[in-house]
């Protein structure tokens, strides 16, 4: 099958689970012994690498230059197709923690990198480093993610039955100089999670 047909039934098995999503409300919530994970289209019919962490600016992202309490858009993984690497399920949240939850340490434990792929209805939230904020916010309904964790705290996500209320995640590694790299990702939830559905969180 081409990547342009798989990318097209991607886009329909997208479609129709919105619906259903739409249609089972909150049902959602209530049922957590659903296997909703496979039917996520999460891109796994890529396959994964070790890749670098490649900013807005084409810049790969560095411990030493990397402003604490901000964040980027970056895409995970990279197709090298203009359309494919626009998809939301291929967006994360590249943040530098503040300093009081670990922003200054010069190695990848100051950073974290969590799926914009909201857990409740799938829009997009993005981290706010605001004083008083310093958290991630869904426009949609209102949900609102930990930076350090990944677990919605508030919001209909935060209702949500593991793993649906913490965020799919990369991990990643810092080479000799600096530079970032995002660490090969399984999409399973006691790894990096499912793009869209969750994860479990390790204590
Ligand atoms: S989609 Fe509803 S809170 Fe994010």
């Amino acid at each position: 099958m081409s990547e342009q047909d798989s990318g097209t039934r991607n886009v329909l098995s997208r479609r129709d689970f919105l619906k259903l999503l739409a249609a089972a409300g909150t049902a959602l919530t209530f049922t957590p012994f659903v296997p909703w994970g496979q039917f996520m289209p999460n891109p796994s019919n890529t396959v994964l690498q070790k890749a670098q962490v490649m900013l807005p600016d084409g810049t790969q992202a560095n411990v030493k230059t990397f402003p604490k309490n901000s964040s980027q858009v970056v895409t995970y993984p990279l197709t090298g197709d203009s359309v494919l690497d626009q998809e939301a399920f291929r967006k994360w949240q590249f943040i530098r923690l503040p300093s009081e939850l670990g922003g200054d340490t010069e190695d990848v434990s100051a950073f974290r990198v969590y799926s914009m792929v909201c857990l409740h209805l799938w829009c997009l939230w993005k981290y706010w480093p605001q004083e008083g904020r310093k958290r991630g916010e869904c426009p949609c309904h209102g949900s609102m993610y930990n930076p350090l964790t990944g677990k919605a705290f508030a919001g209909p996500a935060s209702l949500q039955a593991p793993p649906s209320n913490v965020l799919a995640t990369l991990y990643l590694e810092a080479d000799n100089d600096g530079n970032l790299w995002f660490l090969p990702a399984k999409w399973d939830i006691n790894v990096n999670g499912i793009i869209g559905y969750g994860r479990i969180l390790k204590t």
